[in-house]
């Protein structure tokens, strides 16, 4: 029987979550949810963004959804970001982002791209210091991670059908670091492709892929990327999908995976009751395909999802999606997963 454990955290993550969940369950009845807390709100009241209970939850379960957390934009003594603690103390260490058009006007059509972004190291390594005067950020990569991230890639790649795997790195201005990202990608790729599959390996650098995924994201198929990079293009291909409201992802480690919007905790519209709750939703499904292995739940709830959204384009009771409430997308959601098959 799967279980999940839910983590809401803060703002819209505690409107968004019940949303997927209610999705979810009429898709797997037998699903047994366990709460557990992080973020901000946490820190506040136990002085840890990330309680050691969470952490045992997340491990009993296997699966977890996280909504969203607020993290001060400033140092706050003994806070630490709760999704990279969850990341890096669970060894998630793929956060995998599709971006797929979507009927939504403001979508682009033909794409269906997946960025595979390292989640333990580089730039999000936590190792910042300064003497007030000079401030200094560390950027690690190991082969071990690098080598990882690119086999995760392929294995994204075959379940996708994908054709070209492009790793993306800034190896001519950080030789060392970005070299040993790209040679060691490059070399694990090459020794876990099959004579008889037929998918290319290429490379980008990240400026030009940042060009490529506005100017052509249609050409793009799964690119493979380190934390920071991987962090900013998958924001900025979320446009392509019709953008916040509607990226998932899904961070996914050995035996564990941790659903989980693309967005934040938005505190600009937390507590109205109007977040759009299809990309937690969406993360939801990713759950099921790549970590549940049950690929015909994903794709109903991708379809109910499509269907909502066409229904939505019509416009035929006159309101649109951004007009419509959290409660009104889930239940047109939960009303097409009737026929979603
Ligand atoms: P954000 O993603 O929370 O919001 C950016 C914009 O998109 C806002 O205008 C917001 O209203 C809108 N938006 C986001 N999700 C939406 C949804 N589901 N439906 C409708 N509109 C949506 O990013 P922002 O404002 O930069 O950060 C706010 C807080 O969230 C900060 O404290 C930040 O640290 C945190 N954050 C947390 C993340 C996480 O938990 N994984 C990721 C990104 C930011
Ligand atoms: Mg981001």
């Amino acid at each position: 029987m799967p279980r999940l454990c839910v983590i809401e955290g803060d703002g819209i993550g505690r409107e968004v979550t019940p949303a997927a969940v209610e999705v979810l369950r009429a898709m797997v009845p037998e699903l047994e949810i366990v709460q557990a807390s992080a973020g901000w709100q946490t820190f506040q009241e136990c002085g840890v963004s990330v309680p050691q209970e969470t952490l045992a939850a997340v491990r009993e379960c296997g699966a977890a959804l996280f909504g969203a957390v607020s993290s001060p934009a400033r140092k706050v003594a003994g806070y630490r970001s709760a999704i990279l603690t969850l990341r890096q103390e669970l060894g998630l260490y793929a956060n995998i982002r599709p971006v797929c058009s979507l009927p939504v006007v403001s979508a682009r059509d033909n794409v269906n791209l997946v960025i595979v972004r390292e989640n333990t190291e580089g730039m999000y390594a936590g190792r910042e210091r300064s003497d007030g005067k000079t401030a200094i950020a560390e950027r690690v990569i190991t082969a071990h991670a690098s080598r990882k991230i690119a086999l995760r890639a392929a294995e994204v790649l075959r379940l996708k059908g994908g054709r070209r795997l492009t790793i993306v790195h800034k190896a001519n201005i950080l030789p060392v670091t970005d070299g040993l990202f790209r040679d060691t990608a490059r070399a694990a790729l090459e020794e876990t492709r099959h004579p008889c599959e037929d998918w290319e390996i290429d490379e980008m650098l990240v400026d030009t892929a940042a060009y490529q995924l506005a100017a052509a994201p249609q050409n793009l198929d799964v690119i493979v990327t380190t934390n920071l990079f991987g962090d900013i293009l998958s924001d900025e291909a979320a446009h392509w999908c019709g953008g916040m409201g509607l990226a998932p992802s899904l961070n996914w480690g050995e035996d564990l995976a941790l659903a989980e919007p693309v967005h934040g905790s938005a505190p600009d519209i937390a507590g109205r009751g109007i977040a759009n709750p299809i990309a937690a939703i969406l993360s939801v499904a990713m759950l099921a395909r790549y970590h549940w292995g049950l690929p015909a739940v994903a794709e109903r709830i991708e379809i109910a999802v499509h269907q909502a959204l066409e229904w939505d384009l019509t416009g035929r009771d006159g309101r649109m999606l951004p007009d419509l409430r959290t409660d009104e997308v889930t239940k047109l959601i939960l009303k097409q997963l009737e026929y979603a098959y």
